[in-house]
């Protein structure tokens, strides 16, 4: 049987203001946790076109544009919005527990 899914801690949900996103490691992982319009949203922090780190990509509503070349992808599904980029972001389901945002991994 696969191993129950463990809910990992990011970070508090008072720490991303709306319109923004903050960068996390944890467990291996290198994450961006997106604040829109309330609602969290966590991705890889790491554009899967090159070098870019989308926690300091430009957020306008549900798009962010990674600050590299300017490749934009949708926070809330991680499809790719525009190119360069081609592959889709990992986006992990984030809820809010106890002040916190969290996911399942
Ligand atoms: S590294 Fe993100 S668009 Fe190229």
């Amino acid at each position: 049987m696969p191993a129950a899914p463990k809910r990992l801690e990011l970070c508090n949900a008072a720490d991303v203001a709306p319109g923004t996103a903050l960068k996390v490691e944890t467990a291996d992982l290198t994450l961006a946790v997106f604040n829109v319009g309330g609602a969290f949203h966590v991705t890889d922090d790491h554009c899967t076109h090159g070098p870019g780190s989308l926690s300091e990509g430009y957020i306008e509503d549900d798009v962010v544009e990674c600050n590299f070349h300017n490749g934009q992808f949708n926070i809330r599904t991680g499809e790719v919005v525009a190119p360069p980029c081609m592959v889709p972001i990992k986006t992990y389901p984030a809820t809010v527990v106890d002040g916190k945002v969290t996911i399942k991994v």
